[in-house]
């Protein structure tokens, strides 16, 4: 496996979140969005996360898609309270072995030893201050999947806990808290920022950019250096073909492999084998889709067709709504019927609709929405059957 760095964007997106790029508003908060699987998660942690702790940041990572079935606020602060643990160390240890339940930060703060990590003990903005303070340099938070948190309760209070921590601990040319969100679904981190009462109303989403000509050019190198047999390589048909698999390193380098292992029975040049590849995952990343959709009832694929339809705008259970199903189906169904519908569309692994705490419902892979623009420009919705056929009666 090969780990391709990107340095130069780690690095200014490091000085934009110390607020030392004139414009731009990061050090308020940065919002990451870019489809699944195109590195995310890998540039946080390989390429952002080292460079921030080079630049003097205590960097706190947290994945909210680490264990779903636990609440994205307690997750938040058990990773700050273990970062602030790591300062503590010996002293918080001594302490509470010797039943002491509370130890000054930084001959300052009080931080009772046994609330940390507990949300409603120790706040966020406590256990904030206090890592900022046991460190002794600005503090980075960085949330992997924060989209998530909009889907419990206590995930939004963790939100708003955060914003408010930032402002009381960052000044006009000194930032102490970094914020950085990441999430794959640009429409549920709009949600943080969009409206006047979301959490960090009035920052921008950016979106990371996929890895591209220099990673290609990487990749070429590396070829070229173990196989002289192949130099040059065509690096215009490598792009087209990442290109093709989505921008996604994993399935491009997996067909890499298997185009280029000696076990391939492959003769004479592999870009085209590469490139049939690459057209091979589309056209099985859609058929895939497909089946899922073919799959639900009759009742669920209209449900999901008026999501799909209607985006943000969706309201499941309006007269509106309501029509739209009767008339696809041929037969008006009931609110709750729609409403049982959407909650198996959630329940079935995997989910195909995404609810937040307020009760928005989304498509819970931006690929199926592009995969339903696509289909619909095409004149190709819904799958499967001719439009009106819909309704095939068994339940
Ligand atoms: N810079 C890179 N160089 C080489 N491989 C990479 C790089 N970035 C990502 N990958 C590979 O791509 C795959 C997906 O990466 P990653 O998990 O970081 O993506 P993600 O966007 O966070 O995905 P998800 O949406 O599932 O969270 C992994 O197998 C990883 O090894
Ligand atoms: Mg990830």
């Amino acid at each position: 496996m090969i780990a391709y760095h990107r340095t130069a964007l780690a690095q200014q997106l490091v000085q934009a979140l110390q607020g030392k790029t004139l414009l731009g508003d990061a050090h308020n908060g940065l919002f990451l969005a870019a489809p699944r699987r195109t590195g995310k998660s890998t540039f946080l942690q390989g390429d952002l996360a080292p460079a921030l702790q080079k630049a003097d940041v205590e960097v706190v990572y947290v994945d909210l898609w680490a264990d779903t079935r636990r609440d994205p606020g307690a997750l938040i602060a058990e990773a700050i309270a273990q970062a602030l643990q790591g300062h503590l160390g010996l002293v918080a240890r001594t302490a509470r072995k010797a039943g002491v339940k509370s130890v000054k930060v930084a001959g300052a703060l009080d931080i009772d030893i046994s609330q940390i990590g507990q949300v409603d003990g120790l706040t966020l903005v406590d256990a904030l201050r206090s890592l900022h303070l046991a460190a002794g340099r600005p503090v980075a938070l960085i949330i992997d999947e924060a989209q998530h948190a909009l889907t419990s309760e206590a995930g939004e209070v963790a939100m708003t806990a955060l914003k408010s921590a930032r402002d009381q601990m960052n000044q006009p040319g000194r930032v102490n808290l970094m914020l950085v969100m990441s999430g794959s679904d640009r429409d549920k981190l709009l949600r943080l920022v969009v409206s006047a009462g979301a959490p960090f109303y009035g920052s921008q989403i950016q979106t990371l950019p996929p890895l591209d000509t220099d990673f290609i050019a990487h990749v070429a190198t590396l070829v070229e250096a173990q196989r002289p047999d192949l130099v040059p390589v065509d690096r215009a048909a490598l792009q087209e073909a990442f290109t093709a698999f989505g921008h996604r390193p994993q399935f491009f380098m997996a067909a890499m492999g298997a185009v280029l292992s000696p076990l391939s029975g492959h003769k004479g040049r592999f870009e085209p084998a590469l490139q049939q590849a690459a057209q091979d995952q589309q056209s099985q990343d859609e058929a895939q889709m497909e089946s899922d959709f073919l799959g639900l009832k009759p009742i669920e694929q209209v449900v999901l067709w008026r999501m799909l339809d209607q985006g943000s705008r969706f309201r499941p259970y309006d007269a509106e709504a309501l029509r739209f199903y009767r008339d696809k189906l041929g037969s008006p169904i009931s609110v709750q019927q729609a409403q049982k519908s959407l909650e198996s569309l959630r329940q079935r692994t995997p989910a195909l609709v995404w609810k937040s705490a307020r009760g928005e419902y989304a498509g819970e892979d931006a690929a199926m929405h592009r995969w339903f623009e696509v289909r619909r420009e095409a004149g190709a919705w819904p799958p499967g059957s001719a439009q009106g056929n819909l309704a095939m009666g068994e339940e």
